[in-house]
């Protein structure tokens, strides 16, 4: 009885956390135009110092922006930039960034 119920219970946290991944590329990708000046249109950032969103999977971009909101990543352009996002703002931009391809241009270091 107590191995059903906790088979339930893992159920409904299982599929809580597929539902909760969904965010819309193509909302995401209208909210991104201020983004498109540091990490590129597509999410390909031609300056190294910015990072690389495109094709980073969805779930490591959602979370990098909620630590940016929560302040468990403290940068100061990032923290600006997440202060008036919302929730479902970030859930899809994290879709449209990671459904971009990233390219492969690489920095090599000078020496
Ligand atoms: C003024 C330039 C600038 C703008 C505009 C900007 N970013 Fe950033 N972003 C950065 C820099 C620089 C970093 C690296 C910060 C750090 O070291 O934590 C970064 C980091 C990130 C990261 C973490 C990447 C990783 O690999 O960990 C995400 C996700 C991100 N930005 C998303 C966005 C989104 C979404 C927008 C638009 C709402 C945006 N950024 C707008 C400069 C910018």
């Amino acid at each position: 009885m107590t191995t059903t119920i906790r088979y339930a219970v893992a159920a409904v946290l299982l599929s809580t956390g597929v539902a909760m991944a969904g965010g819309n590329p193509q909302a995401g990708k209208d909210k991104s135009t201020v983004c498109a000046g540091c990490h590129g249109a597509d999410g390909n950032a031609v300056i190294g110092a910015n990072p690389r969103l495109a094709g980073q999977y969805e779930s490591y971009l959602y979370q990098a922006l909620k630590q940016y909101k929560n302040g468990q990543r403290n940068d100061l352009l990032m923290s600006n930039m997440v202060a008036s996002l919302t929730d479902q703002d970030m859930r899809d931009l994290a879709a449209w960034f990671s459904s971009q391809t990233g390219n492969t241009l690489m920095v090599l270091p000078k020496d």
